[in-house]
């Protein structure tokens, strides 16, 4: 049997979006992302992929599960099968035997490396507001409080091992596997010293690592974490999880080079840039970037370097982009970055240059023929020679064709001439809208906290569990669940739940409200749903205490107490709660 933890540890780390894409191209659609379901046959879309609640379902067929469930059932594998096969995908070792309990492999120890990001995280923070340098140096930028706040900007003061005070286990390899601690020749110190710190989120909202940057000048100007089991730099994009809202406002992204752009935008208003972290831009950034939006702005430095790393871009979107997409490329001005300008140009005059951004055709052809001399044969021949591999990548139809149009109006020969050098590829990107459905059938109470609790699990921590009794398969189920999220707020998330109560009698209840849950529209106010089915549930619980009393004083009268306990119910108060009993007490 495979470790009930180990399993929390892998949903933990993958992101289904990832896992099913995969496999079925997804496309984004709200909160969402969508494809027609592999399930089942279908036209238009209604296989829907949720992930914040790490779950798929399908509002044609019905088909829903975890990451794990969808590898079951797409590629038929068996429930170890799937789970060894998704390890794999994130470097972990299935545990062979379970040995009463899952001892963690070291280095496959998200659980424990996450922990320790946010303790950092926190202290750093806290450090932040003890140290004046720090917030001056802030200040100067031209960033609030806010937005520190929004981006969790802390502070690592100076020293070589302050990070013994949150860490009263300095000796952990925890710390050094994180990227925290540095450890060189027996000797242990914190990588990040006297530096301001940038927290970087992935897309569920985790640290999972740091850039640091010097209060003024220094060598390196900014000190990345390294790469580690939960931190990966090609996939990770700075800014992300904050901007995802305001990139669905905008219906665009924006990517720009440095942590203090994205920061110095948002401050500004411009909140829907994100940034990539010191490294060229890659397919998986491309990816992750049209998955968040249709709308995709490069945003470089006019220098040589913003040019070759807009290259680079351009050569890695060139086989992802579709025809419904567009991704274009923004040149500052020589000796501006995105925080010097908006600062000093502002919100509107960013947005206007943001507006007449280069598409990614103009840039192409724009770049190749400035490398070549276009007003001889043989620079146009080289121009074409340049151009072919490229344009053959281009996975967008219509854009392909128009680009080879363009190509050979600049060259000065036919669309046929060129048809012969440049034989046409094929390629495929079906794509359409995605299709909502709303429906909602009567549900009992008990059904509407199961949903709001599996949808929202953390909202079950403070859940008072005699309001949770009852003998129907629906409160059963109930009371297992809020144990589950009492024990486990490791696990407090719609699939780790689903996936622990596979196989159990629980399931297939679960499963039908995991079902539910995926067909709330966007705006479903999960917390006021939770809470308007709770206040009824305290009113039933006291109209049935109050129907038994009435009951009792009819047939053998009350004591003292049950008479004052009568009283408090017909004047409104609710059936005693924890509180009232510790204040008796
Ligand atoms: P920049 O040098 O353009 O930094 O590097 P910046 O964001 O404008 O920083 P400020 O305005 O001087 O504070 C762009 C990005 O390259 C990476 C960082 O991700 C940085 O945000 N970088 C840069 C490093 O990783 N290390 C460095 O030493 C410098
Ligand atoms: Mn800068």
């Amino acid at each position: 049997m495979i470790p009930q933890s180990f399993i929390q540890d892998l949903l933990n780390r993958l992101d289904i979006v990832d896992v099913v894409d995969r496999y079925v191209p997804l496309k984004k659609a709200g909160a969402n992302y969508v494809a027609c379901c592999p399930f089942h046959s279908e036209k238009s879309p209604s296989f829907s992929v949720s992930p914040t609640k790490q779950f798929y379902h399908c509002f044609g067929c019905g088909a829903h599960g975890s990451a794990i469930g969808f590898v079951m059932e797409h590629q038929g594998l068996g429930f170890v099968e799937a789970v060894e096969e998704l390890a794999r995908s994130v470097g972990l070792t299935v545990p062979k035997e379970d040995s009463g309990r899952y001892e963690r492999k070291a280095e496959g120890d998200f659980e424990a490396l996450s922990e320790a990001m946010q303790l950092a995280t926190h202290y750093y923070r806290d450090e932040l507001k003890r140290s004046e340098a720090a917030i001056a140096y802030l200040k100067k930028r031209g960033l609030s409080g806010e937005i520190a706040a929004r981006f969790g900007i802390g502070y690592a003061p100076g020293g070589w091992q302050n990070l013994a005070a949150p860490f009263p286990d300095y000796q952990s390899k925890t710390l050094v596997q994180a990227g925290l601690v540095i450890e060189g020749e027996g000797k242990r110190y914190d990588r990040f010293r006297d530096r301001i710190m940038f927290p970087i989120l992935n897309q569920k909202g985790a640290v999972i690592g740091f850039g640091g940057r010097v209060l003024e000048t220094g060598e390196p100007k900014y000190l990345n974490s390294p790469e580690t089991p939960l931190f990966e730099k090609g996939r990770e994009l700075y800014g992300l999880f904050q901007a995802r809202q305001a990139i669905r406002a905008a219906g665009k992204v924006l990517v720009v080079e440095g942590y203090m752009d994205v920061v110095a935008l948002a401050q500004h208003g411009v909140e829907y840039a994100v940034a990539t972290l010191g490294t060229a831009t890659t397919p998986v950034h491309v990816q992750k970037l049209l998955r968040q939006s249709d709308n995709v702005v490069f945003c470089f430095d006019g220098d040589t370097a913003g040019r070759k790393a807009a290259w680079r871009a351009l050569e890695n979107s060139l086989a992802l982009v579709g025809d419904e997409k567009s991704i274009r490329f923004l040149f500052l001005p020589q000796g501006e970055d995105p925080d010097s300008y908006v600062r000093k140009e502002g919100k509107a005059a960013f947005e206007a240059q943001l507006e007449a951004a280069l598409p990614l055709s103009e840039f192409l052809l724009r770049e190749l023929a400035a490398g070549v001399d276009m007003k001889t044969l043989e620079g146009r021949a080289h121009f074409l020679k340049l151009a072919q591999p490229l344009v053959q990548q281009v996975a967008a139809p219509a854009l392909r064709l128009m680009l080879q149009q363009k190509l050979a109006e600049l060259s000065g020969i036919s669309r046929n001439e060129l048809d012969g050098l440049m034989p046409v590829k094929s390629a495929v990107k079906p794509t359409a809208a995605p299709s909502r459905v709303s429906r909602k059938p009567l549900q009992s109470l008990v059904r509407k906290l199961l949903q709001s609790l599996l949808s929202q699990p953390s909202l079950g921590v403070d859940f008072d569990m005699r309001l949770a009794g009852g003998d129907s398969d629906e409160a059963r189920t109930l009371s297992a669940l809020l144990d589950f999220i009492a024990r486990h707020p490791e696990s407090r998330s719609t699939s780790g739940i689903l996936e622990y109560f596979r196989g159990s009698r629980h399931e297939a209840l679960l499963s039908a409200v995991s079902g539910e849950i995926m067909q709330w529209s966007e705006d479903f106010e999960v917390m006021a749903e939770f809470a308007g089915a709770l206040e009824q549930l305290k009113n039933s619980g006291r109209q049935r205490q109050i129907e038994s009393l009435l009951a009792l004083s009819r047939t053998q009268g009350l004591s003292v107490e049950e008479k004052r306990e009568l009283q408090r119910l017909l004047q409104g108060g609710s059936a005693a709660t924890k509180s009232d009993q510790a204040a008796q007490s």
